[in-house]
């Protein structure tokens, strides 16, 4: 079995979905792997360190003739997979909802596409979760953009010349990326409280040391792990939670999703113009629609004096440890399915997590998420 990995062609991508680590297991598996020159050169992967691993490093053509699977960190574009065998898998993060004609195409081409983002939460796919790995780095990179745009420090300091207060943080959404920064947070020296609208978060919040800022009758647990949307009555409370507590923090880090969903609206305009100037909001939805209003994707802009954080792709900013992480989740869900007899991957079709991930299939669309 072939596996093909390509430099990411998105703009502003700096990861890539296998290092020489991977690659030496997936050899030791009994595959071959093609990997696209350049493709590690953004995590500080050199071409070389892919060929000492054994991989053929060679151009895009050569990579991708008759490979069986193609690895990539976003989907890539489908029309720039000729020369892969017909029925290849394609396994990326392929942003299903909102690329819906993209995965039309892959089911076009005779592509056999794989989300990995649509990896079920279940105990023995762990490992294999991309969103966990990739919104870790971005929780704990999160609160150090929100460090380098705040023009105080977040330790309370007791110096010759006087006491410098701790900076107070404020976690909204507290998942993977939510936890992460809480920890992150208080290692700084921050006073942190967090909120949520899953009420087991706030045991979580409180084991990391922080307060937990909750509002009664604001749960809204979904399926899966997930949260749900809140009825406009719940909004209407977590808006007077928010007002009541975001005018005294100097930092707020906003991580709230709603799988499926546009991300919910925490902060409004109005909200913001409660900090004191120089505060930091960081957005980690912005690229789903974000948190915060007036918060602008790829962009750091000042409202009010508070500057609103709305880098794109964080986990990217962090490509070597990100990308890492990510072709260990690649390569746990691939072997996990390696048939010895065949020396490839064998998807069965009744498996959980092959239901979960798998888009299209013969021609056709057959995930029940994109078909509901
Ligand atoms: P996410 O990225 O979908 O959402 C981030 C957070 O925002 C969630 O905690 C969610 O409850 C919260 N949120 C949504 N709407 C909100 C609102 N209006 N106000 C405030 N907060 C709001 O969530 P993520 O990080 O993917 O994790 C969700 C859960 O799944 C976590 O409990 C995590 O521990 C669990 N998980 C389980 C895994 C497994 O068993 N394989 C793997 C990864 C996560």
């Amino acid at each position: 079995m072939k596996l093909a990995v390509l430099k990411e062609a998105t703009d502003g991508e700096r990861r890539v979905a296998a290092t020489p680590e991977t690659v030496k297991k997936f050899l030791a598996l009994g595959a071959s792997v093609a990997v696209e020159a350049g493709a590690g050169a953004a995590a500080s992967i050199a071409d070389a360190e892919y060929e000492a691993a054994g991989a053929a490093v060679g151009p895009r053509a050569a990579t991708l003739a008759g490979a069986d699977a193609v690895l990539g960190v976003q989907g890539p574009d489908p029309a720039a997979l000729a020369g892969a065998h017909p029925g290849a898998l394609v396994v990326a993060a392929l942003d299903p909802f909102r690329q819906r004609a993209r995965v039309d195409a892959y089911a076009a081409a005779g592509l056999e596409a794989l989300a990995m983002e649509f990896m079920p939460r279940i105990t023995r796919a762990q490992s294999m979760d991309i969103l966990s790995s990739q919104s870790n780095l971005a929780g704990y990179k999160a609160v150090l953009d929100a460090a380098a745009e705040y023009g105080r420090a977040l330790p309370m300091m007791m110096t010759a010349a006087g006491t410098i207060p701790a900076a107070r943080v404020f976690v909204m959404g507290v998942g993977v990326a939510g936890l992460q920064a809480i920890a992150t947070a208080r290692r700084l020296g921050a006073i942190v409280s967090a909120t949520d609208v899953r009420p087991e978060t706030r045991e979580q919040i409180e084991s990391l040391g922080a307060k937990a800022v909750f509002a009664e009758g604001l749960e809204a647990s979904g399926t899966g792990g997930y949260a749900a949307e809140l009825t406009d009555e719940q909004k209407a409370k977590q808006g007077e939670l928010v007002s009541g507590h975001i005018a005294r923090q100097d930092i707020v880090i906003t991580t709230a999703l709603i799988p499926g969903r546009p991300a919910p609206r925490l902060i409004s305009d109005a909200q913001v113009a409660t900090m004191r100037p120089g505060s930091v909001i960081v957005d980690l939805a912005v690229e789903q629609g974000g948190n915060v209003e007036g918060s602008e994707a790829g962009q750091v802009v000042e409202r009010h004096g508070v500057k609103l954080v709305g880098h794109r792709n964080v986990p990217g900013r962090l490509a070597a440890d990100a990308s890492a992480l990510y072709a260990r989740n690649l390569y746990n869900f691939l072997s996990a399915f390696w048939d010895k007899e065949a020396g490839r991957v064998v998807l069965p079709d009744d498996d959980e997590i092959v239901k979960g991930v798998r888009l299209t299939r013969g021609g056709e669309v057959v995930s029940e998420r994109l078909k509901g």
